[in-house]
């Protein structure tokens, strides 16, 4: 298995690990969010996507700005239809609570109220999560989620794939990196579809028992001056299985100014990236939809000026 298993307490230690010797990705224990209620979140997100079309098709659409909806991503193939990936998702906003919740879904019955314990738990290991990656690079324990600025913004996405009967010939999602900052993924036990690149190589990521999966995103590869990288990965299908994973992710607004902190930057380590506003980060990702997302590399300071996708 590639992902280092990293309980919650030994984190830090690896976190500041010399470069290339750092996990990409990591899977935590220990985390403090009850198992229970992970069982619970778990649970429920999967009873609602296996509730009939009928009553899901209230949520498809096809619109990337509508807050809570139903979709599938695709890929973009050259004189042919979009070809659609094997899954589906559902996104919502997980925090402020009350700006949404009469959006959710009113089925099953306990959806909102496990959602809204669940984002609870999840903002508390966000925050121990960013003071550990601030320490990591030697920063003041508050410096990255002061960098992300405030009214960041808090989706959360399911993603449902159903077995397949030719796992082969499609994916799940296609190979990524989340633009965001944190991801915080949930996954159904004993279903492997997660797979990160190592080596050239696509290696599974086995779902460890009441452990979560945690990404690091491109603005943390940005704000550290590339010092963390954000990891690409995928999900494959299976004949057999249906897995469900739900991800928690955290990202600055559409206002806020990200580039690579200045404490980061000397002589041998120049900026790797010019600074841009979200909206700006959010505007090629969009114009990139479709297509393996080269993002970053955008705002490389070596690139501009240059088509980079
Ligand atoms: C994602 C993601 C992987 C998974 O939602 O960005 O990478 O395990 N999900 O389903
Ligand atoms: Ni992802």
């Amino acid at each position: 298995m590639v992902s280092d298993l990293v309980p919650m307490s030994s984190l830090s230690p690896n976190l500041i690990l010399p470069e290339g010797l750092r996990p990409k990705l990591s899977q935590v224990i220990n985390h403090g969010v009850p198992e229970e209620l992970c069982t619970r979140m778990m649970n429920t997100i999967t009873e609602f996507f296996n509730l009939p079309p009928e009553e899901k098709a209230q949520f498809f659409s096809t619109d990337p700005t509508k807050e809570v909806r139903i979709f599938n991503f695709y890929l973009k193939v050259k004189d042919q239809e979009n070809v659609k990936m094997w899954s589906e998702s559902f996104s919502q906003p997980w925090h402020p609570h009350d700006n949404f919740s009469d959006l959710l879904p009113k089925n099953p019955p306990q959806y909102r109220e496990v959602f809204g314990e669940y984002a609870k738990e999840i903002g508390k290991l966000n925050n121990r999560l960013f003071s550990l990656i601030s320490q990591g690079l030697g920063l003041e324990e508050d410096c990255i989620q002061k960098k992300l600025g405030d009214n960041p913004k808090l989706r959360a996405q399911g993603n449902y794939y159903p077995p397949c009967p030719e796992p082969e010939l499609t994916l799940g999602l296609a190979v990524h990196t989340d633009p965001n900052a944190l991801t915080v993924v949930l996954q159904s036990e004993g279903v492997t579809g997660l797979q990160v690149i190592k080596d050239g190589k696509w290696v599974s990521v086995d779902p460890v028992p009441n452990a979560f999966v945690v990404n690091l995103g491109d603005q943390i590869q940005v704000l550290s001056n590339g010092r963390y990288k954000s990891v690409h990965h995928r999900a494959v299908t299976n004949k057999e299985k249906l897995r469900v994973s739900l991800a928690m992710f955290y990202g600055p607004n559409k206002e806020t100014w990200i580039g690579p902190i200045e404490e980061l930057i000397d002589e041998e380590h120049p900026p790797v990236y010019r600074r841009y506003r979200q909206a700006e980060f959010l505007e090629e990702f969009m114009r990139q939809e479709g297509t393996r997302r080269m993002v970053k590399e955008a705002f490389e300071i070596r690139n501009q000026g240059k088509p980079v996708n």
